[in-house]
């Protein structure tokens, strides 16, 4: 949510930072703008896309050795010319980028007024670099005190970069809630929100804490905590490499990352699951597993399709550990005061892992001594540091806004965790335990099956394209995948859509069922299948046009339904792998087909990293 770029060194900073804007639009492209000090502040900035702002910039002398960069999703003020970042000072010597809320900019707005100033935005970020730059004038002092001095006032969430006209030599930055990695090379610096800018400079970077603030020169990176101590900044290795965020030929990452999935569910169980020898290793888990297969109860937390993911792992770990398991939308359960504390199991499920609402609720739950377990793709990620245990994804960058590698590669790992609690607790057969084990390795060639499929589900997405509406449902396991399906086709197609166990739909949804109207079902052959074949038929009873996900040898569905996808069969506990994938291509295809930007549809972020 947000992305910010910025660039000190010997080389010219402005094609580095266009660039690294370019990767980082996926977190927002409601505008752009760059600043860079030659011969002066320059400020450049423009509602839209980046390539608006490179449009903007044509002809411009951009030549400079330190830039600032924003790309924006729309908090404060409407997404236009004037509330773009960079934001700059009253004096127009300071600017500012910024990725998170102020949230008691209102109060320090109102000072600020009262003292004479005057801005041109509607946005937080304005009233902050004015603030700073007023205690600069009233305190006399350098410009890392006069930040110091208001982080202490400001309430909120924050990444932020500073330049200064009257000091080209050094960039500022501070965090609290928000990502920053800072990128070392050889006398040069790179500041980004993730390492997707950075990888193909240096794979050296640090990863700032909250209340951290950095003072950076071309060959100098000094950190220091918000009491003026210095800390020492912690060098890391980044292990992505460049072919990671491209699109390597594909039109669009959202179906480069659908087409890596056998890939991305094999790296997420390689050197983890071990069939051949009937085996399960999860490093991150391997001392909290006791404890675990102890937990009076386990709540999942998380948001969006990383909820999806939890409702599968409900269902999974209750099925084998025999634990009560809860799934709290993170938003909700942060705010209502819940009952948790020591004994109880958080598990945070995030690809990002900086999505706020997820990190909020976890600070609170750890604070109130509950463990917290993250899985979480993004390595280094503010989740997955301050989770006390945890196993990451390892999907590698998504970078299509809508998560589709991620879901699988969670449900993956998610399985791995309950398989692993189950077998230390004794809650699972030996037969079961290795029959699972099996059909976790399988999973990976039947996802290459699927992926077959996708002419076939490009047909039926013509076919469909034009409803207004579509329905999906599923029982049991099944469930979150029509969940999921239907978030999918709304984000990509901004066609209504909705997903409902299927058995629920008589209690309401069946009134919306007339001849117009697609429904989904997600029918593969498990303990649900007799019900759900009886749903169906109460869809077509209605004439509602019926497009079913079935298991490859279904006999009977074939004759009801107007399309079919035919997945391999697998075992009810792993078969969302499989059955996710069609709702995924079909969501593609349908977006493409009405022409929308599939890898960044409209209002929406990669990474929610405000409230
Ligand atoms: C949907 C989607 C979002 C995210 C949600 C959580 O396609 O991408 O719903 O799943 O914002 O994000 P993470 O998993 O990064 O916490």
């Amino acid at each position: 949510m947000c992305g910010i770029v910025a660039y000190i060194g010997q080389r010219e900073a402005y094609p580095i930072v266009l660039k690294g804007l370019k990767r980082l639009e996926y977190r927002g492209y409601d505008s752009a703008g760059v600043a860079l000090i030659n011969n002066g502040l320059q400020v450049y900035k423009k509602k839209g896309k980046v390539a608006e702002l490179e449009n903007h910039v044509s002809g411009k002398d951009m030549r400079g050795h330190i830039a600032i960069g924003h790309t924006r999703w729309a908090t404060h003020g409407e997404p236009s010319d004037r509330n773009s970042h960079p934001h700059v000072s009253g004096n127009g010597k300071l600017s500012m980028i910024h990725n998170g809320i102020i949230e008691n900019y209102a109060q320090l707005k109102q000072e600020l007024l009262n003292q004479g100033h005057i801005f041109k935005s509607d946005t937080d970020t304005e009233v902050l670099i004015h603030f700073i730059e007023e205690i600069q004038k009233s305190n006399h002092c350098t410009l890392e005190e006069a930040l110091r001095i208001a982080l202490k006032r400001v309430v909120g969430a924050y990444v932020i970069v500073i330049i200064d006209e009257d000091n080209p030599d050094t960039l500022i930055a501070a965090r609290k809630g928000s990502p920053l990695v800072i990128g070392v090379g050889k006398g040069e610096h790179f500041l980004a929100s993730d390492a997707s800018p950075i990888v193909e400079y240096t794979k050296e970077v640090v990863y700032v804490n909250d209340y951290e603030i950095a003072i950076i020169k071309a060959d100098e990176l000094i950190l220091k905590n918000i009491s003026n101590e210095r800390q020492t900044p912690y060098i890391q290795k980044l292990d992505i490499e460049l072919a990671a965020i491209e699109k390597g030929g594909y039109d669009h990452f959202m179906l480069k990352e659908i087409f890596e999935q056998p890939q991305t569910i094999f790296d997420s169980l390689r050197g983890r699951l071990d069939a051949k020898n009937g085996t399960l290793t999860i490093g991150g888990i391997r001392e909290h597993a006791e404890m675990l297969s102890k937990a009076k109860r386990i709540i999942i937390v998380a948001c969006g399709t990383s909820w999806h993911a939890g409702l599968v792992a409900e269902y999974m770990i209750e099925e084998l550990c025999r634990i009560p398991v809860e799934v709290e939308y993170a938003s909700e359960f942060r705010y209502r005061n819940p009952v948790v504390g020591p004994g109880d199991v958080i598990i945070a499920v995030s690809q990002s892992g900086e999505t706020a609402d997820t990190l909020v609720a976890i600070e609170s739950a750890k604070e109130k001594g509950a463990i917290i377990l993250g899985v979480c793709n993004v390595v280094g990620s503010s989740i997955a540091r301050l989770s006390d245990a945890g196993a990451y994804t390892h999907a590698g960058p998504e970078i299509g806004v809508a998560s589709t590698k991620a879901f699988t590669a969670q449900l993956a790992v998610l399985c791995l965790i309950g398989l692993k609690v189950a077998i230390v607790k004794g809650s699972i057969t030996k037969q079961r335990f290795q029959h699972l084990l099996d059909e976790l390795d399988n999973i990976p060639e039947k996802v290459a099956t699927v992926l077959k499929l996708n002419g076939r589900i490009k047909e039926i997405a013509a076919k469909y394209k034009d409803a207004r509406d579509f329905l999906y449902l599923g029982r049991g396991y099944n469930f979150p995948v029509a969940l999921e399906g239907a978030l999918k086709l709304k984000e990509i197609s901004y066609i209504h859509a909705e997903g409902y166990p299927a058995a629920e739909m008589k209690h309401g949804p069946i009134a919306l069922v007339d001849e117009n109207l697609p429904v989904v079902f997600v029918a593969t052959h498990d303990s649900y299948y007799e019900k759900v074949v009886s749903n169906i038929q109460e869809i077509r009873a209605r004439k509602g046009k019926v497009i079913a996900v079935i298991t490859e040898g279904d006999q009977v569905i074939p004759g009801m339904a107007d399309d079919i996808i035919e997945v391999p069969e697998a075992d009810e506990l792993v078969a969302p792998m499989l059955s996710v994938i069609p709702m995924q291509l079909l969501a593609y295809h349908i977006g493409v087909l009405k022409g929308f930007d599939v890898d960044k549809p409209r209002n929406l972020a990669k990474s929610v990293t405000v409230e």
